[in-house]
């Protein structure tokens, strides 16, 4: 964790004051506040890797006093914005999780709160952008009312430019804290809360586990960490900075919370990590991968086992074995390529080859014939050239995706690639997307076609988002499909008979009985 305190003065010209400084925190004045930096942000630290032992601490979440700050003076409420991807989201579920404990209670109107958290993704510039926009927007709120406490979070805390940012234009936020001490939450809420000070604690630090915070889960989906952090180092990526190193929950840790989620009665789980197929690496004295523990967890009776996001080059043949077992363990591999070109591969540091991601692909392929693959891709890489963009254009017509995320490279402050130099023209990269969306929708309506007239089985959502008439659910491949029914089957598994394939959502009938041939969708 980071002592040593930067040297802000430089951005606040003259109205800048440092007030004290101990081992515990230093306090600085800026313009309209007083801040009380506890640790803050370090690319160089939190480029290091192998230093600091990773240990794992069995917390107890809530400091007594805390238990029922949430109920002091009148009932509290808080609102938590997620942003980015599903680690964020599961994070909140424990932020969720510690708010409750200390009773206070969640709050969907934003201006009804008491505390407002933003917790952030870090990934490309436009979610930033997002969230200083909001940011804006809470002065007017902050102004009505000046006791809310407004905390920032999650990946863009970890970064030193956003620290720095938020410090000479947004002095209005309360807290910042990040990904690696959100068990501190309650601590910090308190100091901000009674030294109406802004208060900053973001560890730079390669990464603990914290186990048995509370968590505030909803509906019948689970997501389950198995691992934190990332060591691959793509050249484009900040999330091995701001997520520290890859670092695997116990094995005994994990299917003890998969087996109580099976007791509470939850139909889907999803594994996290931002890279699954590392897992079991860094646990020393043990030979137990990725694959073993999904052939622990396919034992037990959760109808449904998700995983992502999954590294193509440590997916291995154990892994495959085991998914060709089926059972709860769906036919759906989330497998980002990223590019199909091999000197952009290397560019990006993936660590594989084009020929490498295809040949498993081919064995993926193999073992599950029925399985349905969807990818991650980044257009306008750093000197991408025409010739290596339709090598990804390529490499999506052979592997056939169902979806595909495509994104717009963006630079991130702190990565090798945003040293690259970049001789693409924006104009260039937008349409190499849009020329690559269309590819990918074709293959998506061409993947829901094959399901014309299949039944598939079916774990209904609830009601449509857009058409209270009609039930939403997701297949074992998790594509969309929309059907008439009852809401009383919400939460259930059905069988529904697709009618009408459309690029985005499957429409279909409800089937009393299950067919023979079931497809599995
Ligand atoms: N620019 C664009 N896309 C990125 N991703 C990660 N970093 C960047 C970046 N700097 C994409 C990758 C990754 C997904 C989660 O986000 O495709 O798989
Ligand atoms: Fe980022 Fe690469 Fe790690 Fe994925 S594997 S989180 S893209 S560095």
């Amino acid at each position: 964790m980071s002592k040593e305190t930067k040297d802000y003065s430089k951005y606040f010209n003259g109205s800048y004051k440092i007030l004290s400084e101990d081992e515990n925190a230093k306090k600085i004045r800026i313009p309209g506040r007083d801040v009380q930096i506890i640790s803050e942000p370090s690319y160089k630290q939190e480029k290091q890797r192998g230093k600091e032992e990773t240990q794992i601490i069995y917390e107890q979440a809530i400091p007594e006093e805390m238990k029922d700050f949430g109920r002091i003076g009148g009932q509290k409420y808080y609102h938590i914005q997620t942003y980015g991807c599903q680690m964020n989201e599961h994070d909140t579920e424990t932020m969720a999780g510690m708010f409750e404990e200390m009773g206070f209670i969640r709050v969907e109107d934003r201006t009804k709160a008491d505390v407002i958290l933003f917790n952030t993704c870090a990934i490309r510039e436009n979610a930033e952008d997002k969230v200083f926009g909001e940011l804006g927007h809470m002065k007017t709120l902050k102004l009505e009312k000046p006791d809310l406490i407004l905390g920032v979070c999650g990946c863009m805390s970890q970064e030193e430019s956003v620290v720095n940012r938020i410090l000479q234009k947004h002095a209005h936020v309360d807290i910042i804290f990040g990904t690696h001490n959100i068990h501190r939450l309650p601590n910090l809420l308190k100091e901000a809360y009674y030294s109406k000070e802004m208060v900053v604690e973001v560890w730079s630090k390669e990464g603990d586990i914290i186990e048995n915070l509370p968590k505030k889960r909803e509906g019948m989906k689970a997501w389950v960490n198995i691992m934190y952090g990332c060591d691959k180092f793509c050249t484009y990526c900040i999330v091995p900075y701001t997520r520290g190193k890859e670092r695997s929950r116990l094995p005994q840790d994990v299917i003890a919370e998969v087996r109580e989620l099976a007791r509470q009665g939850y139909m889907e789980l999803t594994l996290l990590g931002q890279n699954v197929n590392a897992y079991g690496k860094d646990l020393e004295d043990m030979d137990y991968g990725f694959g073993d523990l999904l052939d622990e967890i396919r034992s037990i009776g959760i109808p449904r086992v998700r995983f992502t996001t999954s590294h193509p080059r440590d997916f291995d043949d154990r892994l495959i074995e085991v998914l060709a077992k089926r059972g709860n363990l769906v036919e759906h591999i989330h497998l980002p390529v990223q590019s199909g070109n091999t000197e952009i591969l290397k560019r990006m540091s993936r660590k594989y080859s084009r020929e490498h991601y295809l040949e498993l692909v081919r064995k993926i392929k193999a073992a599950i014939p029925d399985v349905v693959l969807t990818t991650d891709i980044i257009v306008g890489f750093p000197g991408e050239t025409e010739e290596q963009f339709q090598d990804t254009l390529s490499l999506v017509e052979e592997v056939k995706y169902d979806f595909a995320f495509s994104f717009i490279y963006s630079p991130r402050a702190g990565t090798p690639a945003a040293e690259m130099e970049d001789n693409v023209p924006m104009a260039v990269k937008k349409e190499r997307l849009q020329r690559l969306n269309d590819l990918l929708n074709r293959y998506s309506k061409e993947g829901n076609e094959a399901l014309r007239g299949e039944i598939v089985e079916v774990l209904v959502e609830g009601e449509s988002k857009n058409n209270p008439d009609v039930l939403a659910g997701r297949t074992r491949t998790n594509k969309l499909i929309h059907f008439t029914g009852d809401k009383a089957l919400t939460g259930q598994l059905v069988y529904v008979r697709v009618l009408e394939p459309q690029t985005w959502v499957l429409k279909g009938e409800l089937v009393e009985t299950p067919m023979k041939t079931v497809a599995h969708g």
